[in-house]
């Protein structure tokens, strides 16, 4: 069994066992509805620290209003069950009243990877909701590390840049993704998809493999990007966007880029919106 706790108090006696005990204590934060990419941070961060906690809060500030927060799964039972599986140390899962107290007025936002024209084009308030829930959670369990993983590709850059900027004493680990069979990867939303989405989905990953395949032939970035999202809306998608950036500040490219690129995109179908990214 796997304990757990709900108040920040209560999280904070936990880790400071452990901490008094000398342990390095790693933090896994999740929205829940857990499948195996949160089970391989889980994972990771075993290869990092002496205890694991894992967060699950489905955060109401990263969600728009239009967005998907009343219907986003919540399954914390299974949830907890599985981390136990996982040998996870310590579930938290705190309530809204606790994350978010009545007069709460406080707001994390930045520039730089927040704002460059990606996932905040569409979802303007996002990042100061991920940034501002994420830093409570590390002032909260004060985690030697945490993991995040490469599927959100532009939030890792949001968490990392707000880090450094706030000199929060939190090292980040970076969690590859984590894919099905057939390329698709795993998502809390994929069990939106009906039958026939599901069955279109993997083509994301299947165009940012070939267009990354013809980045490295040296073909110009504008050329491949424009022909990604072409396949992608004859695909059936609705397509956000689909750039190859520099892998590391997201900045723009043009022309035959140099350096470690990223590719990155983000496209619906129906009323579900999928975001993948992979390393050029
Ligand atoms: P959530 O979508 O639940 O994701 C939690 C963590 O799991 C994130 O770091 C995400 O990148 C990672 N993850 C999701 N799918 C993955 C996959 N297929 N392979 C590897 N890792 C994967 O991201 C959030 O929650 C929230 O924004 C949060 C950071 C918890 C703040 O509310």
């Amino acid at each position: 069994d796997i304990a757990q706790v709900t108040t920040v108090a209560a999280l904070r006696q936990a880790v400071a066992a452990w901490r008094n005990a000398g342990q390095r204590v790693a933090l896994v934060p999740t929205m829940g509805a857990l499948h195996k990419g949160h089970l391989s941070l889980v994972e990771l961060a075993r290869s990092r620290a002496d205890r694991i906690v894992v967060s699950i809060f489905v955060n109401p500030t990263q969600f728009a209003p239009n967005e998907d927060f009343a219907r986003y799964p919540r399954v914390l039972e299974q949830d907890t069950a599985q981390l136990a599986g996982a040998s996870a140390d310590l579930v938290y899962a705190p309530p809204v009243e606790v994350m978010y107290p009545d007069g709460f007025a406080t707001t994390v936002s930045l520039g730089g990877p927040a704002t460059a024209g990606l996932d905040d084009v569409v979802r303007p308030t996002h990042f100061a909701g991920v940034a501002t829930v994420v830093s409570k959670l590390f002032i909260q369990a004060m985690p030697d590390v945490a993991v995040f993983g490469e599927k959100d590709y532009q939030q890792l850059k949001v968490i990392t840049r707000m880090v450094h900027d706030l000199d929060l004493p939190v090292e980040i680990v970076p969690a590859p993704t984590l894919r099905e069979s057939d390329g698709l990867a795993l998502s809390s939303r994929n069990r939106y998809l009906s039958t026939e989405e599901r069955a279109l989905a993997p083509a994301i990953s299947r165009v940012l493999i070939e267009s990354a395949r013809r980045l490295r032939a040296g073909e110009p970035v504008a050329t491949v990007a424009a022909e990604g999202r072409q396949t992608l809306a004859a695909e059936g998608f609705e397509v956000d966007y689909l750039e190859a950036r520099h892998a590391d500040t997201l900045a723009s490219v043009s022309g035959t880029a140099e350096g470690p690129l990223r590719l990155l995109a983000a496209a619906r179908l129906g009323r579900t919106r999928l975001i993948d990214n992979m390393a050029v």
